[in-house]
């Protein structure tokens, strides 16, 4: 039996065309230039973004990490969600690379968000100089362990406002902001007003088998750049996998149509009794019992997916389609009492 594959929406495949493009695709020595295929992919996204420049980075992380390593030095510390991406899931590098001392902010605000009051309370007023100093606050729009939960559009200015009042810079941990930005039906630009640098994925979503964008003011990307050399991220050929970027970008218009998918495994989940939240995006958390034999009753069943925490996590995605759902759910159907009671 074929697994229907529920893990991540970075599972993907690149698709043929995807392939042609990278074999087709011009390139230049982006260290020592640039690659005309890269800066092509920095154009585009930086103009969706509305940002003046972009960045190729090969992973979130890596974006991520350069974003913070811009904005703090050591004895600084950030604010972000608590469970965000950066606070747990990047191996600490915030606080051991980039020099920062995490503090994570419970979800005042709602599932993922701090609310302003929040970032002002947390902020705090400078202090002795053996203090530390909060310089940063880091968003995450969607907050993948919230459940790819969205922050509008009112919100996100009213955090960055809060952040900026309080002198902090604003990084924004968009991995999935293309399924905010479709979930709330704006362009991606609307989600990033005020923010210092942002970090967006290709790699989630949207199919290419690698990289994501650091966005900012073209004097930070030309920092961000010196200090991607210094991680080692600086890659010579690069439009290879740029050109896979520019293809991902196509399904930007359809994301939503990942969105329905999700929407219809929660409302198939809660048909057969499992208590599955409604989703605001393309992630499922389904609280459980019992995580250990939920997550061995779906594999054997024939569908994959990932633990988080006290929850089974699903991310439909576009190498799947909504047949492949309805499947999903007649697998599930029989084991749906593991996933019951939690
Ligand atoms: C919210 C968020 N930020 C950052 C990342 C890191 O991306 P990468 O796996 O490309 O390093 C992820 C990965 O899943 C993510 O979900």
């Amino acid at each position: 039996m074929r697994p229907i594959d529920l893990r991540s929406d970075t599972v993907t495949k690149p698709s043929l065309e995807m392939r042609a493009a990278m074999a087709a695709a011009e390139v230049g020595d982006d260290v020592l230039e640039r690659d005309p295929t890269m800066a092509r992919l920095e154009g585009r996204v930086a103009e969706l973004l509305g940002l003046e420049a972009a960045m190729w980075v090969p992973s979130g992380c890596m974006g991520n990490l350069i974003g913070l390593m811009l904005h703090l030095k050591r004895g600084d510390r950030f604010l972000a969600p608590a469970q965000a991406h950066v606070l747990g899931a990047e191996l600490g590098t915030g606080a051991w690379l980039a020099g920062g001392m995490p503090e994570a902010l419970a979800w005042e605000g709602g599932p993922g968000r701090p609310s302003p009051a929040q970032v002002t309370r947390a902020a705090g007023a400078p202090g002795p100089y053996y203090t530390l100093r909060t310089t940063l606050l880091c968003l995450e729009n969607t907050h993948n362990f919230a459940g790819g939960t969205v922050t509008p559009l009112a919100e996100h200015r009213a955090l960055v406002a809060a952040a900026k009042a309080a002198k902090l810079a604003v990084h924004l941990d968009g991995a999935r902001l293309w399924h905010a930005a479709a979930a709330l039906d704006l362009p991606p630009a609307a989600l990033t007003e005020g923010v210092d640098t942002v970090q967006v994925c290709l790699s989630k979503g949207l199919g290419a088998p690698m990289g994501s964008l650091l966005g900012g003011s073209a004097a930070a990307m030309a920092e961000a750049r010196r200090l991607r050399k210094m991680l080692g991220g600086g890659v010579r050929q690069g439009g290879v996998v740029a050109a896979a970027g520019l293809v991902a970008l196509d399904y930007l218009p359809r994301v939503a149509e990942d969105h329905a998918k999700t929407r219809r495994l929660a409302e198939g989940l809660r048909g057969f009794g499992v208590p599955a939240p409604e989703p605001e995006t393309n992630i499922l958390l389904v609280p459980v019992p019992a995580v250990a034999p939920a997550m061995a009753a779906l594999e054997t069943a024939g569908v994959r997916a990932l633990p988080v925490g006290t929850a089974v996590r699903f991310i439909p995605h576009r190498d799947l389609a909504m047949a492949d759902i309805e499947e999903a759910l007649r697998r599930i159907e029989p084991v749906g009492h593991l996933l019951r009671g939690a």
